[in-house]
This record gives structure tokens, sequence and C-alpha cells, in this order.
């Protein structure tokens, strides 16, 4: 069988990949602690599940949904957004239910991208954003990134010849991998550039309510006019803790949000009507249950952040996402050090180097196991340290 050229061109998918080797691990029965992938160890609120029982039980949730969104979900973002951002949205036309955040990312460029037409995608970036653009068969540009300008693109960088045929831009802060933030200038400036050079700006704002210290993570729809040139996206994954249930939403420019519904309602039939009302109870609920769930995070990343800068990593204590982005000690790449604790620690972490060439000399460690397993990772990371680079451990599986 052959399959199309255009799969040639995407890498496996970096967390199917480390789940592969976490399980092959764990079946030699190894005690693997994963601070892989950023899927929250702890549960969805009570009253979000309540809410999906309820409604699962309703005979009128078993038929289609509409394509859109139900009407309910979609003002209960409306509502969100403007309780949240102070962001004023028709939830008409200018919002759509997703199957998570992840969905509407991968299909935008669908929507917006011809053969050859450029993406900007922040290096390091979210895989899904290169990959999308180029199943799309775009070309992926990388915006670099440093520490140095904290973690945000320089879009003077972008030559103009580039920044002429680009379509989309990707964004994304609070920032997946690197844990950077942006400030209202930046998305400013991003505001201005997408206009100068006609361009989408995509907003992947996932990790919005994820925020520590006081920070409050904008949206780039407070900025003036940014609604002419932006559609952002949000998912209910991390901040109400409900990965597996698949829901998210798009906002903002209405031309954007109808042309990326137009797509979807000739691939995917929207979402259970049961799991947008379970949304609904999550968009409408109290705020607590998110507090207390960040509350954790923020204790293990004092915890985290204490320990490793204790065995001599300079890590910044990120004031969102429950993401480090943990520089890699001297002697190895990013990929040889998530080897050397997967062999000498059981411990899986992300090599820098998946999210791009700009993650080189970076793990991201994700904080989504519980307390002990946090301390026990620090310790067993101590422990890798003082074995040689590049010596794999015997098999044994002793932890
Ligand atoms: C992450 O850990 O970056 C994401 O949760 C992975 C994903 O969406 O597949």
């Amino acid at each position: 069988m052959r399959v199309a050229r255009r799969m040639h061109k995407i890498p496996p998918y970096m967390f199917a990949e480390l789940d592969r080797r976490r399980a092959a691990l764990k079946a030699r029965g190894v005690d693997v602690i994963s601070l892989g992938i950023g899927d929250p160890d702890l549960p969805t609120p009570d009253h979000i599940v309540e809410a999906l029982i309820r409604a699962a039980r309703d005979p009128a949730t078993h038929q289609y949904p509409p394509y859109e969104g139900t009407r309910e979900y979609r003002q209960a973002v409306a509502d969100w957004y403007a309780r949240r951002f102070g962001v004023a949205l028709d939830p008409n036309t200018e919002v759509l239910a997703l199957i998570g955040s992840k969905e509407g990312l991968a299909h935008l460029p669908w929507v917006f991208v011809d053969p050859g037409d450029m993406v900007l995608v922040s290096d390091p970036g979210y895989p899904v954003y290169g990959t999308a653009a180029l199943m799309a068969e775009g070309e992926p540009y990388p915006v670099p990134m440093s520490r140095e300008r904290g973690w945000v693109p320089d879009l003077g960088a972008v030559p103009p010849d580039v920044a002429r045929r680009a379509r989309l831009m990707f964004l994304n802060y609070p920032n997946n991998p690197t844990a950077g933030t942006a400030e209202p200038g930046f998305f400013a400036e991003a505001v201005e550039f997408a206009k100068r050079w006609d361009i989408l700006i995509v907003h992947d704002n996932t990790y919005s309510e994820i925020a520590y210290d006081g920070y409050r993570p904008p949206s780039v729809l407070q900025l003036p006019g940014a609604k002419d040139v932006a559609i952002e996206l949000h998912s209910l994954s991390k901040t109400y803790c409900m990965t597996g249930w698949r829901i998210g939403f798009a906002v903002g420019n209405p031309e954007a949000v109808r042309a990326l519904a137009a797509l979807k309602m000739n691939i995917d039939s929207g979402q259970f009507a049961a799991v947008q009302a379970a949304g609904v109870a999550a968009l409408r609920g109290p705020e607590e249950p998110t507090r207390s769930r960040v509350a954790v995070w923020q204790r293990r990343r004092d915890a985290a952040v204490a320990g490793l800068r204790a065995i001599g990593f300079d890590v910044a204590a990120p004031r969102a996402t429950f993401y480090l982005w943990v520089p890699v000690p001297a002697g190895y790449d990013s990929v040889g050090f998530t080897a050397h604790l997967l062999d000498h620690a059981g411990v899986v972490v992300t090599p820098g180097a998946g999210y791009g060439a700009g993650g080189e000399g970076f793990v991201r460690v994700s904080l989504t196991v519980p307390d002990e397993r946090v301390h026990e990772a620090v310790d067993r990371i101590r422990s890798a340290l003082s074995e040689p680079a590049g010596r794999p451990a015997e098999p044994s599986g002793r932890r």
C-alpha cells in the first residue's frame, strides 16, 4: 500500500513515540515516572462529570449535534469570554465548538493555506502547527525564539518575502513548551504585523488559566482591531482536567470562524452534545476547582524548581503552564539527555529538539504527576547525573 507523499513529510508524533518507549520500559518492569505529555493527573471536577451524566441520560443528546456547536455551549463560551477577558463575542458568528483545540489547530491550514504558501510557526513550538501546515502542502517557516527574548518570536526577523507569502501565523501564550508568556505589547506588534502582511493570527490560548503568582494571561482579542486578523483557540483539557473529553472552541474573526466551520462540517459531525453540556457546566461553574488545581501545580512547580536548581540546573520558575523548560547539562543534547534520563532514572521528559531546532539544549518537564513522584523524579535525576553520558543502564528494570 502506498501512502500519499505528504505523509512522508511528517515525523512520528512525538508523544505517541514517547508513550511507546514508556510502555516498553514498563513492560520490562521499570517503574517509569512520566513527565512527558501534559496530561493532568488531577480529576475532572465533579460538577462537570455530573453534568455529563445528566445530559447523557437525555435522548435529545443522542442525535447529531449542531455542526457549529450547541447554542448553549456557544453562549457559555461568549459569556465566559466577556467575564474573563472583557471581550464581546457574537455566539452565532464568532464562536465555534471544537473536538479539542488540537483538532481546530490542525484543520486551520486546510482552510487558509494553498500549496506553497508559508505558515509562520514559532521555533520551538507545539509540533502540530508545523505538521498541519505540511498536511495542507504549505511551508512552515520557523520564527526563532530565544531565552534572551523571553521566548517570544522576533517578528522583525521575518524576511519580507516570507511575510508576503505567509497566510497564517501560529502564536501560543502562555507557551508550550517554553512556558514563556507574552505581554499585550507583543500582541499589539503581532496584530500590526498581521495587518501589514494580510496574515491570520492563530492564537492557541490553551494555557490561559494555568497561571501563578497572580498573573492573568491575556487574550489576543483584547487588543483593538485584533478581531480583524485573529482567531483564538481554547481547550477545556487543561483548565478543567478534561484531556480525554476532547472539547475546545475557536473564537474571533467571523470569516475565519465560518470558513473553519465550513471545512469541519465536511469532516466531523461535532462533539457529543452531552460533552458540550458538560462544557457548559465547566464554563459557567465555580472557579474554585480550577483554582485548587492551579495551587497544586504551583506547589509542584516550586518543589521541582528548587530541587532541580539544588542539583545544578539553571531552570526558570514559570509564571504559567505546568511545564518547566530545563537547560540540559553540558555534554548532552536534548535527545541524548532524554535517553539518559529514561535509561538511568526511568524518567520520561520531552526533548527540546522535538519542538524544532530552536528547542535544542532544553528538555520539557511536565508537572502532571503527584507531588511525591515529582520529588522522586528529582532524586532519580540527581542519581542519573552521576552516571557517565551515553552508557545505557543494565536492562534489569531494578526501579
Ligand atoms: C502536550 O503535552 O504538549 C500536549 O498535551 C500533547 C498533545 O496535545 O498531544
